[in-house]
C-alpha cells in the first residue's frame, strides 16, 4: 500500500483515506478512496464522521478498495438521542447547568454499535451511514440512501430508508467472489489480474 496522499498526482480531491486519518477509532483499509470536491478530502474526519465522541469507544472500520463519493456521511452514536427517556432533550450532557454526574453522560444518547463496511463498497454521493449497520463486501449505496440497516454483500441499496434494489450478481458469482477475497490477494497479483477482474472474467481468476 503506497505511503502517499494522491493517488493521481494533479488530482487533490481524491486520496488514500488511510493516509490522512489520525483517529485511531476510525480503521480504513489499504486502496479505499475518498472524493471530495466541495471541502478538502483530507478532512474527513472532521467533515464525514460524524458524532463520534471519544467517550463512547464507537469505531468507524472500513475494508479495502471502497470507493467513497463526496459528502457521504457516517453518523455515530451521540447522534441519537435518547428515545427511552421520557424526553430528547439531552440533559446529561448539559450536567453543569442540570447539577448532574459528568459521568452519566452518556445517558444521554442510545448506543447502537459500531460502523463496519466490508471491501469493495462502492457508497455513492451523499449517502448517510447509520450507527450499528454493517455493511457486506461488494454491496453498492445508492447516492443520498439512508443506510439504517445492514446491507448483505454485492447487494445495490437506495433509498430513504435505504431498500435492496438487487443483487450484483447470481449468487453462484457472488459466493465465489466473497470465497476468492480478491482484496486480500498480495498487489503483484491484483496487477497481473485487473484485467480479468475489471471484464468479470470469473473462471479466469478461480
Ligand atoms: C443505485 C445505482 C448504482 C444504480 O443501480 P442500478 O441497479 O443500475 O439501478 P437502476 O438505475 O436500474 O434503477 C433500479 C431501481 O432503483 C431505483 N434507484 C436507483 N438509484 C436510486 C437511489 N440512489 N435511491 C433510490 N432509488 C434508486 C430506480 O429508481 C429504479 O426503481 P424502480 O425499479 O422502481 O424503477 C445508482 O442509481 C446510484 O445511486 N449511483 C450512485 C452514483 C454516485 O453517487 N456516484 C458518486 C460518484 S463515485
Amino acid at each position: 500500500m503506497p505511503q502517499k496522499i494522491y493517488p493521481r498526482s494533479k488530482d487533490k480531491e481524491t486520496v488514500y483515506l488511510k493516509n490522512v486519518i489520525n483517529n485511531p477509532s476510525i480503521i480504513i483499509g489499504d486502496y479505499t478512496i475518498y472524493n471530495d470536491f466541495v471541502r478538502d478530502p483530507q478532512d474527513f474526519e472532521k467533515n464525514n464522521v460524524l458524532y463520534q465522541y471519544p467517550i463512547n469507544q464507537d469505531k468507524l472500520i472500513i475494508g479495502k478498495f471502497c470507493s467513497i463519493a463526496c459528502g457521504a456521511k457516517f453518523l455515530f452514536n451521540s447522534a441519537n438521542h435518547s428515545l427511552s427517556s421520557l424526553s430528547t432533550y439531552p440533559f446529561p450532557i448539559f450536567f453543569e447547568e442540570w447539577d448532574l454526574d459528568i459521568k452519566d453522560i452518556k445517558k444521554a444518547w442510545d448506543n447502537k454499535g459500531d460502523i463496519v463496511i466490508g471491501n469493495d463498497v462502492w457508497i455513492g454521493y451523499e449517502a448517510v451511514i447509520l450507527a450499528g449497520v454493517t455493511i457486506g463486501d461488494g454491496a453498492v449505496i445508492g447516492t443520498r440512501a439512508v443506510v439504517t440497516k445492514d446491507v448483505p454483500p454485492y447487494t445495490i441499496v437506495g433509498g430513504v430508508p435505504a431498500k435492496p434494489i438487487r443483487k450484483r450478481f447470481s449468487q453462484e458469482t457472488i459466493d465465489s467472489l466473497l470465497k476468492m477475497k480478491w482484496w486480500n490477494w498480495s498487489e503483484e497479483l491484483i496487477r497481473q489480474h485487473i484485467g480479468e477482474i475489471q471484464s468479470g472474467k470469473l473462471d479466469h481468476l478461480r
